[in-house]
């Protein structure tokens, strides 16, 4: 069955990203800050966290309902153990065109191979900075620069597609937009530049604290020219360049200037087997409890379709005002995995 369901803005559903853990390696301040993810922060205890079973089955009905492409994220996905068999899994779902990872890179050395191997075509990087002392900073102390670049190279090298991702946060990191540029343009890897989000409640965001697309691109343009490229798909998330001296891709992701929200055909389901229709979304519907109340597969596409049909989520449009428009009640970034 390839079904087609609109929802209220008349988006369909196309890419489902599927978090496999609430944990993370890393503390980045604008995520997980240690203050409030610390010693005695309570984490989803296993049971009540999704089984490989399960997020097949899911994975199943969503296809069933239009899904074309999944990512798995986290938290850190690759602290979710045999994450290559759940990978293969899905891989050999009919319909699943794409599968991709979004990942810190700490552990992708390790991992990349067997990741290639079940079926994983590509995997998103997050690296804020090449400067060791600033990217400690901003990653609570936890990630050395050195381990994230070989888990990109080892990437490639088995063959999977990679991007970096940089959150760009102003007098964090921002210094490094061009020697981040310069870096990845020499290698041949596309980078993104992430505007800073107010996701979640714990991270203070401030609109100050935003280096804009524009200032990223005049930054960027001054460094070596660039010129816009088309979407590689309706509705991508970053706009695309390429420099005008070679064929390497630089892109933007540009939530709180620029929102995209008029083709988002994403939804999301949290480690505990809640779907969201928005990453700025308050709250989720537990599939979980369907899962486990012994409903079937139809039942339950009845209830996404149903959800998916209501939904009017345009978050960051509406973020007009340039203020976070929802305070104290948004799920947390770890726990949708961005
Ligand atoms: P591809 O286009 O398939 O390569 O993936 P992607 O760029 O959508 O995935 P990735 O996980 O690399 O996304 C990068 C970042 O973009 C995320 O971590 C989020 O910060 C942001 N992002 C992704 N989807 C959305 C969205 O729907 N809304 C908003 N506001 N930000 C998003
Ligand atoms: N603003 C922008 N991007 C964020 N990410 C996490 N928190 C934020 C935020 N507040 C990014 C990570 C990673 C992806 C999962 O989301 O750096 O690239
Ligand atoms: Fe972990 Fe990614 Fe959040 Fe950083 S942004 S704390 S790496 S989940
Ligand atoms: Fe989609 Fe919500 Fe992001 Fe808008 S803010 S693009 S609706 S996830």
């Amino acid at each position: 069955m390839d079904h087609v369901m609109r929802d209220k803005l008349h988006r369909p559903l196309r890419d489902l990203r599927i978090s496999v853990t609430d944990r993370c390696n890393f503390r980045c301040r604008y995520c997980m800050p240690e203050e409030i993810f610390g010693p005695d922060y309570s984490f989803l205890p296993s049971d009540k966290i999704l089984s490989f079973d399960e997020i097949e089955r899911l994975a199943e009905i969503f296809v069933s309902l239009g899904v074309k492409k999944l990512r798995i994220t986290g938290g850190e996905p690759l602290l979710r153990r045999d994450l290559a068999k759940l990978i293969e899994r899905l891989g050999q779902i009919d319909g699943v065109e794409d599968i991709a990872l979004t990942t810190n890179g700490s552990l992708l050395k390790r991992h990349a191979a067997d990741l290639a191997t079940a079926g994983l075509s590509r995997v998103s990087v997050s690296l804020d900075s090449l400067n060791e002392e600033r990217f400690l900073a901003m990653n609570g102390n936890r990630g050395k620069v050195k381990n994230v670049l070989e888990g990109i190279e080892k990437a490639a090298e088995v063959g999977m597609g990679v991007k970096v991702n940089m959150v760009v946060q102003k007098g964090k990191n921002d210094q490094d937009i061009i020697p981040m540029a310069r870096f990845f343009k020499e290698r041949n890897h596309t980078l993104r530049f992430i505007e800073y989000m107010d996701v979640g409640n714990s991270n203070g965001w401030r609109l100050d604290d935003v280096i804009s697309k524009k200032e990223i691109l005049d930054q960027i343009h001054q460094f070596s020219p660039i010129e816009p490229m088309k979407p590689n798909y309706r509705g991508e998330v970053a706009t695309r360049y390429r420099y005008i001296d070679s064929d390497q891709e630089i892109g933007i992701i540009s939530s709180v200037t620029d929102s995209f929200c008029s083709t988002c055909t994403r939804a999301r389901i949290s480690a505990e087997g809640k779907l969201y229709t928005c990453l700025f979304a308050t709250d989720g519907t537990d599939l979980r409890e369907l899962l486990r109340s012994g409903k079937s597969n139809e039942a339950i596409a009845n209830s996404i379709e149903n959800v998916w049909n209501h939904r009017d989520d345009r978050y960051s449009d509406e973020r007009t005002s340039m203020t976070p428009i929802r305070t104290n009640a948004k799920v947390e970034m770890s726990h949708i995995g961005g």
